[in-house]
């Protein structure tokens, strides 16, 4: 079995931040999917969806994914689209531990607005604002639960966020280590 923590979830609810301090605190190295996806391509996301269109950013994307799931042992922050292939969302489940950070829209919208990385790493995906955000968030609900292993609200402190999910990884440690078998 995969023994990474995988962060999934809507943009601005700090995956890269909270996947940060998680791995410090598990001593794993921190990957995010995003950085080694704009490294690999030499050009920024902005640049990559301008020039191939969103399929060719979701392609980088998945081949991305696929390189850093073969290792172990590490904290991977995803990007918000990636659980939009089945392909993708399989590989996710069968990983690591699966913990998606949830928030509502208008605190995702304050948070995006507030984030200088935004213009480069978040090109438009529908009309933008607020809007964008919800109906955005509405399709991919389900899918962000399907690969899921628990939900986890992404409105409290980086370092309260990771103390919460590291409890929730150690609960299923401890349950699946005492189950008979
Ligand atoms: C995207 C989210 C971004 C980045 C790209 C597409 C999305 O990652 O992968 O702009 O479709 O939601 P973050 O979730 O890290 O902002």
């Amino acid at each position: 079995m995969k023994q990474n923590l995988l962060l999934i979830g809507y943009r601005g609810t700090g995956k890269s931040t909270v996947g940060k301090l998680l791995a410090d605190r598990l001593g794993f190295p921190f990957v995010d999917a995003d950085v080694l996806l704009e490294e690999r391509a030499g050009a920024t996301i902005r640049a990559i969806f301008a020039e191939e269109g969103e399929a060719g950013f979701r392609k980088r994307e998945s081949a991305i994914l696929r390189e850093i799931c073969q290792t172990d042992q590490q904290v991977i922050a995803t990007g918000g689209g990636v659980i939009l292939s089945e392909a993708n969302r399989e590989l996710i489940k069968k990983s690591g531990f699966v913990v998606w950070l949830s928030a509502e829209p208008d605190i995702l919208a304050k948070r995006l607005n507030a984030d200088p990385t935004t213009q480069e790493r978040r090109p438009k995906l529908a009309q933008g604002g607020l809007d964008e955000i919800r109906e955005v968030l509405e399709r991919r609900i389900p899918l962000y639960r399907e690969c899921a292993d628990c939900e986890i609200s992404a409105t409290v402190s980086p370092s309260l966020l990771a103390d919460t999910i590291l409890s929730a990884w150690t609960a299923i440690i401890s349950t699946s280590s005492n189950t008979p078998g």
